[in-house]
């Protein structure tokens, strides 16, 4: 069997043009315009990259865009100035503060001077809290983005049985929560799990989020799994001077012969990370408004 690919640079591509279209109503009907801040400290090169990113298509969706790059010595006293800046700011509905932070600044301390309400990353310890106990949360981008896939590609996830590789706070655990609020039984499955192959291949649904380039191959997975790669490494150049070819945490050529769907990397989940950003900025400004939030949009 080959399996079907899932396209995440599609589906990005629709959930944006929604999003667009909410933000064009709310300020025909409201005169209210989503912003966006995204605070970049230092030069992390693949910041950079998501931080132009990010601005460029927030803008396309015809939201405002803030950027703040900041010297990679600003004190984290300035930076939580500039937060709670922000946090009061009536132009802002949403605040992103790149990670990783620079050594010298408590990015937890950071996260969480974030106004809850404002925390389109959802990594907020209160918004953390609210997803654990299925009250309406901001959801971290990535793992929403997942969840839009899936349920795009079932209908309905009620049954399903779900193992997550990976057990991080950005990815891992919020994807497990959300796949939990949607009714599967879940698993999380990290680098101490015993049989992990044995796990894994239990999975009607399998969402690879270790870092692992290539980890999970298809003679882990069940026949007619659906397969989701959060992964995004660089292996390293075959010669000098090349750039080395970017692969997930699953081995694409072999999975994707049992695999009954399977995301590429690149053109899976990377789209809908930015996409679920934008959609997460739209649904902070319509709580903040007190207006409906975007159908479809949301957990
Ligand atoms: N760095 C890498 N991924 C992310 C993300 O999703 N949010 C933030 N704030 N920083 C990141």
């Amino acid at each position: 069997m080959t399996a079907q690919i899932i396209d995440g640079k599609a589906f990005a591509a629709e959930v944006r043009a929604k999003v667009a279209e909410h933000v064009s109503a709310l300020k025909a009907d409201h005169g209210i315009t989503p912003g966006l801040a995204v605070v970049l400290v230092g030069e992390d090169p693949a910041s950079q990259v998501y931080v132009r990113s990010k601005g460029k298509q927030t803008v396309e969706a015809g939201m405002e865009s803030f950027e703040h790059k900041l010297d990679v010595s600003t004190s984290e006293e300035d930076l939580l100035a500039l937060v709670d800046k922000l946090n009061n700011d009536p132009a802002v509905n949403g605040i992103l503060v790149q990670l990783p932070l620079p050594d010298h600044i408590d990015e937890e301390k950071v996260i969480n001077a974030i106004d809850p309400a404002k925390d389109v990353d959802g990594f907020h310890i209160s918004n953390v809290g609210l997803l654990a106990t299925g009250q309406k949360a901001m959801v971290p981008c990535t793992p929403l983005g997942c969840l839009m896939l899936l349920r795009d590609h079932f209908g309905s996830l009620s049954g399903k049985e779900a193992v997550v590789v990976g057990r991080s706070n950005i990815v891992g655990k919020p994807m497990a929560q959300l796949l939990l609020r949607d009714s599967c039984t879940v698993t999380i499955a990290h680098s101490r799990t015993k049989d992990i192959e044995e796990v894994v291949k239990r999975a009607d649904i399998v969402i690879a989020a270790v870092g692992r380039p290539e980890m999970v191959t298809g003679d882990w997975l069940k026949k007619g799994a659906v397969v989701i790669d959060v992964g995004i490494n660089r292996l390293p150049p075959a010669e000098e001077g090349a750039k080395g070819k970017l692969v997930g945490d699953v081995d694409f050529a072999s999975a994707s012969q049992v695999a009954g769907a399977i995301t590429p990397v690149p053109g899976g989940v990377g789209p809908m990370t930015i996409a679920c950003l934008l959609a997460n900025t739209l649904t902070a400004t319509c709580r903040a408004n007190g207006l409906p939030e975007p159908e479809g949009l949301t957990a």
